[in-house]
């Protein structure tokens, strides 16, 4: 009992001292008193309206013209000693889009944080206020750390203030949206980036109801194991059963839109960390597999969004939750187990767990909540980035309408889909002589194949997709936007469906 609370307590105390958040804020118009003053020009060299006294505006004009500054998005010039400022930045605003705006957001905070000085960025009425909003985005992505086990983490908040002609305005977009984005993104990255002896199925549980607390129309369900026995949850059941620390079925309910409109269902592949089992990993990089719970992350934090922004759609995230490992009571290769659909597998490789829990994760969903849309996420396959690499996640779907509104949320947000064959001869793969599947086999598509023992768990007719974000979903190096680390791949692109689902009614 006291265990239990001491480690509820320290549950809660993590929470409050997680990551640093950047500060971004929107003012009028107007100089600040000090800090690093940055202003967008394009290639006409034409200086926005800054409030430099005139001779110190035709000097950076001058300037600029004698260091060849191009003026196309992603330029930089810095000039140092201008009236109050020590260093003011020019930054190119030619071919300005979306993705550019982030990265321009994040370079600025970045800036902030390793200078310990407010950025202040002069916005021009000739830019939009849509792209000073994503500035603002890759500026609240980019200030994110994990720096919980660093004892020397600086404590400074990294800062931007974009200056506006509508800064009430556009602050109210950003907090109604974007901010919503950033806090549940930097959710999903501190569930990935948490090592193993932190986060374990309960652990994930507690930390998602600490983050959804105070949300409105928000249910949190969680299956034990007792309740997944009576369900005939085998699969769960099955990878779970090797690890001290028993598995969960985290559902969460979030009914922002009409009641009885079917929602959108987002199941993630919750692993909380993946040794491979009996059919172990061999040492090397196996410590990243501390990520395998980046599906669940991404369910989680999408619906997390969508409660923060108070969308007008009703979602689930739906998590199975295990720790995959070897053991004396661990699953053994060759093991049969019978899911919740009644359909039993042959475990080829207990490496293969991914798509275990997704089997009957993924009934459920279908069975219980008849969703409008099922798109299960996953760190499935290794195979996956050997095809796409690290920008490209994996699509899989039996309908061309439903994979063709995942490409364009991956348009929309840069969370890029390729889709991939979900092949008839895949199914001859994973046929077993002794059971209805095997979890893995065949010596060609591993991603498809993964994708094909999920596929066998959802009816045909259900409109339905599985996302292989082995890929995408961890940073080898960091990036404006995205530190060396999780990702948090997924929330942008989920909260794009969700759009679309807004929009439609
Ligand atoms: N979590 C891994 C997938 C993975 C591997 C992600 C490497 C990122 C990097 C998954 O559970 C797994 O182990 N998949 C196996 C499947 C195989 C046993 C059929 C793989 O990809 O090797
Ligand atoms: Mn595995
Ligand atoms: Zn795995």
């Amino acid at each position: 009992m006291i265990a239990r609370l001491l480690t509820a307590v320290m549950t809660a105390l993590f929470v409050v001292a997680a990551t640093h958040a950047a500060e971004i804020a929107f003012d009028e118009p107007g100089l600040p008193e000090s800090g690093i003053l940055v202003i967008p020009v394009g290639s006409d060299l034409t200086l926005p309206e800054t409030g430099l006294a005139e001779g110190d505006a035709a000097y950076i004009a001058r300037a600029l013209e004698a260091a060849g500054f191009s003026g196309e998005a992603g330029a930089t010039t810095t000039l140092y000693a201008i009236g109050n400022f020590e260093r003011v930045m020019l930054v190119g605003t030619d071919d300005l889009d979306r993705a550019g705006a982030e990265t321009l957001g994040g370079h600025l905070i970045n800036l902030s944080r390793d200078e310990e000085e407010a950025v202040h960025l002069v916005w021009p009425d000739t830019l939009t206020a849509d792209h000073a909003l994503s500035t603002a985005l890759g500026a609240g992505l980019g200030g994110y750390r994990f720096d919980r086990y660093l004892s020397d983490a600086s404590d400074y908040e990294p800062e931007l203030r974009v200056h506006l002609s509508d800064p009430d305005g556009v602050e109210a977009a950003f907090n109604a949206n974007q901010a919503a984005i950033i806090e549940a993104t930097a959710f999903a990255r501190d569930m990935i980036n948490a090592p193993g002896n932190e986060v374990y199925p309960e652990v994930f549980v507690e930390r998602t109801r600490a983050a959804f607390d105070g949300e409105r129309n928000v249910n949190i369900r969680v299956l034990d194991v007792a309740a997944m026995q009576a369900l005939g949850m085998g699969a769960i059941l099955g990878v779970g059963q090797g690890s001290s620390r028993p598995p969960r079925l985290l559902i969460v309910e979030y009914t922002g839109g009409d009641s009885g409109d079917a929602p959108l269902a987002f199941v993630g592949k919750g692993v909380t960390f993946d040794t491979g089992g009996i059919s172990i990993k061999d040492n090397s990089g196996m410590w990243r597999m501390k990520y395998d719970l980046a599906g669940a992350s991404a369910s989680v934090a999408a619906v997390l969004a969508l409660a923060r922004r108070d969308a007008a759609v009703n979602a689930i995230a739906v998590a199975p939750l295990v720790e995959n490992m070897p053991s004396g009571t661990a699953q053994r290769p060759g093991d049969v187990v019978t899911t919740m659909s009644g359909q039993t597998i042959e475990i080829f490789s207990t490496d293969a767990e991914g798509r275990l829990i997704l089997s009957d994760a993924v009934r459920y969903a279908q069975d219980e909540y008849n969703p409008s849309l099922m798109i299960d996420i996953a760190t499935l396959t290794g195979s996956v980035r050997v095809a796409l690499g690290r920008e490209y996640a994996g699509l899989f779907s039996r309908h061309d309408e439903v994979a063709q509104r995942l490409l364009d949320a991956g348009e929309e947000t840069g969370e890029i889909l390729w889709r991939l064959p979900l092949d008839p001869s895949y199914a001859d793969d994973i046929a077993s002589p002794i059971a209805d599947i095997r979890n893995t086999g065949g010596d060609g598509a591993g991603a498809g194949i993964g994708a094909q023992v999920i596929a066998t768990f959802v009816d045909e007719d259900r409109p339905w997709a599985h996302i292989d974000m082995a890929g995408v979903g961890w940073a080898f190096s960091s990036t404006p936007t995205t530190p060396e680390g999780g990702v948090g791949w997924g929330v942008r692109l989920f909260d794009a469906i969700a759009r679309q689902e807004e929009a439609r009614d």
